[in-house]
């Protein structure tokens, strides 16, 4: 059995643009403990009980700073923005002008540009333990997009076992904004095999079919009779059916379910029969990417000491649809001078009854 520590804190002094980065840990009365580091306002482990009071850390990272700047994927744990997930050929018009962003993922620009918000060392505060306050102001034109992007985000770790992250984001030009975090989970353990055995319930009817690019053709399509129905819960390896066209563009799930739940309803539930323990996610955000960890490479060698593969993880990302600027259709991503963007997560963990 793999025994779990909380990553040193000296293993994460380091500096990137003459900035300081550190570590950051809550702790709970259950004794859950949850790390973070200010690079990336990114979550770098969370240790929770399995169904014999074991703690168990079901987020995947690494062990010290220099591993994350090193690492081949770069978002584990991240706060991802200004714009997280798609933006079709890197290209959009807001208020009659176009801006054209770096295109990092084929022809697409993916989670805010390659030095989005996950590759910044934030400001921080931390409050008695419970809270750690993370702040980023992102000057006007950076990675492409308009406008001085003030952006807030705060980590509250509940004694119910809850992570409750709070968005806050204000600008003095039009622009746009989509955050979300990035944590990789295992439920299992990190590094601990794939999650294929997990066992997934989205209460989505529909969800967002894509193109060869991985951007949504744009309209919504029932779950129902399809690979995307997980209005029961079902076992991942029973529902990923490789013969479906979007399995394949996805290369698994790579897909955006719509979410019509409010912040008091289960969005969406994953657990582990073997380690007993469940994920709740609760969201505020319209669109749930329930991603397999297709692309990890392998390449990665995480705090555990094993490599990280295809599908050893999963994440739910909380967010807006892809390639929304583009798209009148979807939910507005726009926010304007004068008015607030927030947004809530809660990631609740727990155990299967
Ligand atoms: C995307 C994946 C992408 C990954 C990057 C996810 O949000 O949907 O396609 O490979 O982020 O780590």
């Amino acid at each position: 059995m793999t025994i779990y520590t909380l990553p040193k804190h000296i293993d994460f002094e380091g500096q990137v643009n003459a900035k300081n980065t550190h570590l950051f840990t809550l702790k709970n009365r259950t004794g859950m403990e949850v790390a973070f580091t200010d690079f990336g306002a990114r979550i770098v482990s969370i240790l929770v009980p399995d169904k014999n009071g074991n703690l168990i850390d079901v987020a995947l990272g690494f062990k010290s700073i220099h591993d994350y700047f090193a690492a081949d994927e770069k978002y584990h744990g991240a706060s991802v923005g200004r714009y997280a997930n798609r933006i079709a050929n890197g290209r959009f018009e807001l208020e009659g002008k176009t801006y054209t962003l770096q295109q990092n993922n084929g022809p697409n620009s993916l989670h805010g540009g390659p030095q989005g918000f996950h590759n910044k060392v934030w400001d921080r505060q931390v409050s008695m333990q419970k809270k750690v306050d993370f702040y980023y102001t992102s000057p006007d034109g950076e990675e492409g997009f308009p406008g001085t992007l003030n952006v807030h985000v705060s980590y509250e770790l509940s004694n119910d076992n809850e992570i409750i992250i709070h968005y806050r984001a204000t600008t003095d030009k039009t622009t746009v904004v989509n955050l979300t975090n990035h944590t990789y989970f295992n439920l299992n353990g990190e590094g601990d095999g794939d999650i294929l055995s997990h066992m997934v319930e989205i209460p989505a009817e529909t969800y967002l079919p894509i193109d060869e690019h991985a951007i949504p053709f744009g309209f919504e399509s029932p779950v129902d009779e399809t690979a995307f129905d997980f209005r029961l819960a079902r076992k991942i390896v029973e529902a990923l059916n490789p013969e479906d066209e979007q399995i394949q563009r996805g290369h698994g799930y790579d897909h955006t379910f719509v979410n019509k739940q409010p912040l008091t309803q289960v969005a969406a539930t994953v657990y582990s029969e073997v380690s007993g323990i469940k994920l709740d996610v609760f969201t505020t955000e319209p669109g749930i990417q329930f991603y397999t960890g297709n692309f990890l490479s392998g390449k990665d060698t995480g705090k555990s000491g094993n490599r990280y593969l295809s599908q050893s993880a999963f994440c739910l990302e909380t967010q807006h649809f892809p390639d929304s600027p583009n798209r009148s259709n979807f939910p507005s991503v726009v926010l304007k001078p004068g008015a607030v963007f927030e947004s809530t997560t809660i990631y609740k963990f727990g155990l299967v009854k």
